[in-house]
C-alpha cells in the first residue's frame, strides 16, 4: 500500500520552489482558482507560473491522496499487474504521474499530456527534481488531438480531468483512452454526484467495448445504486503548514472525496465486496453496506461470530473485503 502523502522529493520540490513565494498572493491565486472550479469553469484560470504554483499547493495534495487510493485498490484486485508505461492525460503538474511511480516501480516510461502550458512547465520542473520522473516526456496541447498520435501504454490515467470537457468529447475521449490502454485505463473524478455520474456513463459505454472493471465494482454489471446515492470513497490526508497558511484551515487533516473506476483488458481473478460507507461497530454487531457480484448487501456481521466480528469491525470505507459466509 502506498501512503496518501506526497512522496519526499515532491514534497522538497514544492518546497524549493515555494522559496519567496508570497503566502498571501498564493493563497488569493489559489481562491480565484478554486472559485473558477466551482462556478462550472476549468483549469483556463490558471494562466501564469505562479498561478500553477498555487494551484499545485492546493490540490496537488488531495488529488495525489486520490489517485494513490484508487491505485491501492487495482493493486489489491490485480497484484500482478506491472506496467512499464504510463499515459497521464490531462496530467497538470504531474499528480498522477508520481503517484503511480510511488504504486508501481515497474513504471519506467512516463508520458504527460494537457493544454495548460504553466501546468506543463510546472510539472517539467518538479519532475527534474525526481530520479524517477526525470526522463518524462510531456506533451503539450489538446488531449485527443495529443493522443491520437501517441504510443499506447500498460497504463492510463485521466485524474480529475474528464470533467473539463464536454460530453461529446468526453466519450471521443474515452474511446481514446480506452484504445490507448494495453493493461489499465483509471479514471479518477471528484467525489460528487455529477463526478460519479460522469464514471458511470464511461464505465458503461467501455463495458460495452469489452472493459472489464478490476475496481471498485466487484461485477461488471449495471451500478445498484439508485440517486440520489452515489457512489464515492474517502481518503484522508495530512495538511502541512504551508496548505494550512494557504487554505487558512486549522485542522492538520483534511478529507479528499473522490471516484473512480480502474479498466482493465482482461478480467480479474477475484471479485471481493466493496465497503461503500464507513461500517457502523456496536457492542451487538458490524453494520456495513457492500456492494457485492450480486447487488446491493447491508451486511449485519453479530459479535457471537468471533471471528468475522474481529475482522468485520476492521474493515473501513473503500476496503475490498470477503462477505461474511
Ligand atoms: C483539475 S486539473 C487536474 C490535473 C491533474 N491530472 C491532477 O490530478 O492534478 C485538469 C487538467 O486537465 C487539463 N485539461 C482539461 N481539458 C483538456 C483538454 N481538452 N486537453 C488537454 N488537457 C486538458 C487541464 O489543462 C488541467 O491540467
Amino acid at each position: 500500500m502506498t501512503a496518501p502523502d506526497l512522496p519526499a522529493e515532491l514534497k522538497a520540490a514544492l518546497d524549493a520552489r515555494l522559496q519567496g513565494l508570497s503566502r498571501t498572493d498564493a493563497a488569493r491565486r489559489a481562491a480565484l482558482i478554486s472559485q473558477t472550479y466551482r462556478d462550472g469553469g476549468g483549469s483556463g484560470a490558471i494562466r501564469s507560473e505562479a498561478d500553477a504554483l498555487a494551484y499545485a499547493l492546493a490540490r496537488m495534495p488531495a488529488t495525489y491522496a486520490a489517485v494513490t487510493a484508487s491505485l491501492n485498490a487495482l493493486c489489491q484486485i490485480a497484484p500482478g499487474f506491472a506496467p512499464n508505461s504510463l499515459l497521464d492525460v490531462g496530467a497538470g503538474p504531474g499528480t498522477a504521474s508520481w503517484a503511480a511511480a510511488e504504486a508501481f516501480s515497474s513504471l519506467q516510461g512516463f508520458t504527460l499530456l494537457d493544454a495548460n502550458a504553466a501546468l506543463r512547465a510546472l510539472a517539467l520542473d518538479l519532475g527534474h527534481r525526481s530520479t524517477r520522473l526525470r526522463g518524462i516526456k510531456y506533451r503539450h496541447g489538446e488531449a485527443r488531438a495529443a493522443l491520437a498520435d501517441a504510443e499506447p501504454a500498460d497504463l492510463v490515467v485521466a485524474s480529475y480531468m474528464i470533467g473539463e470537457i464536454s460530453d461529446g468529447a468526453r466519450t471521443a475521449l474515452a474511446d481514446l483512452m480506452w484504445a490507448k490502454t494495453r493493461g489499465t485505463l483509471l479514471i479518477v473524478e471528484p467525489g460528487t454526484p455529477a463526478g460519479y455520474g460522469r464514471i458511470i456513463a464511461l464505465r458503461e459505454r467501455l463495458i460495452a467495448d469489452g472493459a472489464h472493471v478490476a475496481a471498485p465494482c466487484p461485477h461488471d454489471g449495471k451500478c445498484p445504486l439508485q440517486a440520489p446515492d452515489w457512489c464515492h470513497f474517502t481518503q484522508r490526508l495530512p495538511r502541512s503548514r504551508a496548505h494550512k497558511q494557504l487554505k487558512s484551515a486549522e485542522l492538520p487533516y483534511e478529507d479528499e472525496k473522490f471516484s473512480y473506476v480502474a479498466l482493465t483488458r482482461t478480467p480479474v481473478a477475484q471479485h471481493p465486496a466493496r465497503v461503500l460507507a464507513q461500517p457502523v461497530v456496536t457492542k451487538v454487531e458490524v453494520t456495513a453496506k457492500l456492494c457485492t457480484p450480486s447487488g446491493l448487501a447491508i451486511a449485519k456481521v453479530p459479535r457471537r461470530a468471533k471471528e468475522p466480528y474481529a475482522r468485520a469491525r476492521r474493515w473501513g470505507w473503500g476496503d475490498a473485503v470477503m462477505e461474511p459466509g
